[in-house]
């Protein structure tokens, strides 16, 4: 199950979605056969091999192949790794559905390879287009600082976060995080949380990491993390649960 905060809304009561619609969701990005792949290189960045792949139907996503870059399997993994602790987190309002499929290779014709196919966010502005941090939506701001502590975030000065464009507040989405879980946080949007002294994480994201630590990591994140890297989460999820504050 996923917890999506509707911050335009009311950030206290979250939209909740049910495992079914989650498959849904999923499924929608592994199963429509795919009409055109080109190299993502749209608007506020994009210089990286990313592909927007479109869908029979008219849906798109990116794509990631595992052949593609340096570490690419480890990235692409992680890229899906991050979809599922955003939803276990109680924070899947803020990282678009993620899957990972075999598609045709990019690199080598003919041969095929593992992408990670992640949904597009609609009507988006990337950084350094997007609005600037203090006319977003404060308690996105506070939802994405929580996560990229969760998941130690290391790629996320300047980048690797979009505003949807006519939100207001402005509505944040987070993405690409293939060099997620360093040693360390490297968030704008952490520091930003942590300049205003100790500050307490959202009750149902609280209350999500509680749930996940009793069912913890779950099966699928055994297998797409190093153990290292799960046993240090599984350290910070902790101390969120039992402070209730962002450390
Ligand atoms: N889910 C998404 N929804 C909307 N736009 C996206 C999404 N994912 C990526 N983009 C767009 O594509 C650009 C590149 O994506 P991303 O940062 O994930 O890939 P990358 O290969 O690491 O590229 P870069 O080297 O530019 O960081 C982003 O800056 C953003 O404009
Ligand atoms: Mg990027």
């Amino acid at each position: 199950m996923g917890l999506f905060s509707d911050s335009l809304k009311n950030p206290e009561h979250p939209v909740v979605v049910s495992d079914a619609v989650v498959a849904a969701l999923e499924s929608a990005l592994r199963e429509p056969p795919i009409l055109h792949a080109y190299r993502n290189g749209g608007r506020g960045g994009g210089a990286g091999p990313s592909i927007v792949l479109v869908f029979a139907g008219g849906g798109c996503a990116v794509a990631k192949f595992e052949d593609q870059v340096a570490n690419g399997t480890m990235m692409i993994r992680q890229e899906r790794a991050a979809w599922l602790v955003a939803c276990r987190a109680g924070l899947g309002h803020l990282v678009a559905v993620t899957v990972l499929r075999e598609l045709e290779s990019q690199q080598t014709p003919g041969a095929h390879a593992l992408a990670s196919v992640q949904s597009v966010w609609p009507n988006c502005e990337a950084v350094p287009l997007s609005i600037p941090l203090d006319q977003v939506d404060p308690h996105d701001v506070l939802c994405a600082a929580t996560f990229d502590y969760v998941v130690h975030a290391t790629d996320r000065r300047g980048n690797n976060w979009v505003t949807l464009t006519g939100t207001q507040p402005g509505q944040l989405k987070l993405i690409d995080h293939g060099h997620a879980w360093g040693d360390g946080v490297s968030s704008d949007l952490y520091d930003r949380v942590k300049s205003q002294g100790p500050v307490p994480i959202p009750d149902h994201v609280k209350e999500s990491c509680e749930q996940w630590l009793g069912t913890w990591p779950g099966e699928e994140l055994a297998e797409l993390l190093e153990p290292p890297k799960l046993d240090a989460m599984h350290i910070r999820v902790t101390s969120l649960v039992d402070s209730g504050v962002l450390p």
